[in-house]
């Protein structure tokens, strides 16, 4: 049998020549001072360019955006030169990169934040979790997240304004486009779940409210940049971050919906159980059916991540259940992911101590096959 996961495809009016693409991954290692992208990020993009399309790991696309040390942003001129250098060696090396754009809403600290101000979310609720800062010495510990203040109208239409900001730097930079992050218990999500979306003005309550923030982000940024060079990542039912909703079978097939009109590059959907960087729980059982509700409301094209192998991709491209699969630890430990795959090469094992922070060890040290 011929295989699907190695035939081509088009986003927007990008042509991709096989279907595995490599999904965004934080690694908290970019340069420092001002998180900077640097030669050594340059190279572990590079070798990963034969995926069919990069996605770079989230992007803060301010300084109120940013919640873990040393994470990259999109916001200064001495980030947009060193994604310069990140896309012109991906294109160099014949592949196709997006920048993921990041805005952490209250899973940040105020250690990151404008003037130590308390971080930013819908609604001023407590988070469970910790993020990974900073101390005084200079290393990274986990600390606590203090309970947020709730976003002004102004302040929304303030982040709003940074996202179309922050997408016009990556395209100012070289990328291929841009992957609007509205999953993992971030910003968008908070807005999306009731459980973190408490609101009573027209950001919070229904479900047309909760995605509100979300269309406006994405209106913005297709306006400023084109839609064939936009897609969207949700993590429907996600639980990471204190993310719950009281209705998923009614909220994410509504969004994939309002997505069509938008005329997306593609639409990104990560299986729930894997949205954290472990498998912490069952899937909900009605993820199926919700996941098959948003291909069919969906029109455009749909990537899916999370726990696939390349004999499930291959199957989920087949059934029809998506039409690109982005794999990420694997792509962590196997710059030729790709070859590898085609070929039933053996894979080398992520290390998941060396995945946040350090050095080039477990980063651009994986070996690629001979
Ligand atoms: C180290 C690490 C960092 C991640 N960083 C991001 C990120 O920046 N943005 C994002 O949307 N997902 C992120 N994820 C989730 C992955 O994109 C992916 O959905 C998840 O790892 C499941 O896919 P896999 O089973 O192929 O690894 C991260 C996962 C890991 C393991």
């Amino acid at each position: 049998m011929t295989s699907q996961l190695f035939s081509p495809i088009t986003i927007g009016q990008l042509p991709l020549p096989h279907r595995v693409a490599m999904a965004p991954l934080t690694r908290s290692r970019a340069g420092q001072p001002g998180n900077v992208p640097n030669a050594m990020n340059v190279e572990y993009y590079r070798q990963r360019a034969s995926a069919a399309l990069i996605i770079t790991e989230a992007t803060q696309i301010s300084q109120q955006g940013q919640g873990y040390a040393w994470t990259p942003g999109i916001y200064t001129a001495e980030q947009v030169e060193g994604w310069r250098a990140v896309a012109n060696a991906v294109h160099a090396a014949g592949g196709r990169i997006f920048l993921q754009l990041w805005h952490v809403g209250r899973v940040s600290h105020p250690s990151f934040q404008p003037g130590g101000a308390l971080p930013v979310a819908p609604s001023a609720l407590p988070v469970p979790g910790k993020t990974f800062i900073v101390d005084a010495d200079g290393n990274g510990v986990w600390g606590d997240i203090p309970t947020p203040q709730a976003l002004t109208v102004e302040g929304i239409a303030a982040i709003v304004h940074d996202y179309r900001v922050a997408a016009r730097n990556a395209m100012d930079a070289g990328m291929d486009g841009v992957e609007i992050h509205a999953g993992n218990g971030y910003l968008l999500d908070q807005f999306i779940n009731s459980e973190s979306n408490h609101r009573t003005d027209a950001y919070g309550g229904s479900i047309e409210n909760r995605a509100r923030l979300l269309l406006e982000v994405v209106a913005a940024v297709t306006s400023e940049i084109g839609a064939e060079h936009v897609g969207v990542r949700l993590t429907p039912m996600g639980r990471f971050m204190g993310m719950g909703d009281a209705a998923p079978e009614a909220t994410f097939p509504h969004i994939a919906r309002r997505l069509n009109d938008a005329s997306l590059a593609y639409l990104h959907l990560v299986e729930p159980a894997m949205v954290g960087t472990v498998k912490d729980e069952a899937a909900d059982p009605r993820w199926d059916a919700i996941m098959r509700r948003m291909r069919a409301e969906f029109r455009g094209v749909l990537m899916l991540a999370g726990g696939y192998d390349g004999a499930s991709a291959e199957r989920a491209i087949a059934d029809g259940r998506a039409d690109i699969v982005a794999f990420g630890r694997p792509f962590i430990a196997n710059p030729d992911l790709p070859r590898r795959l085609k070929t039933s090469a053996a894979l080398n094992i992520p290390n998941p101590e060396t995945f946040f922070g350090g050095t080039a060890a477990g980063y651009t040290d994986y070996p690629a096959l001979a």
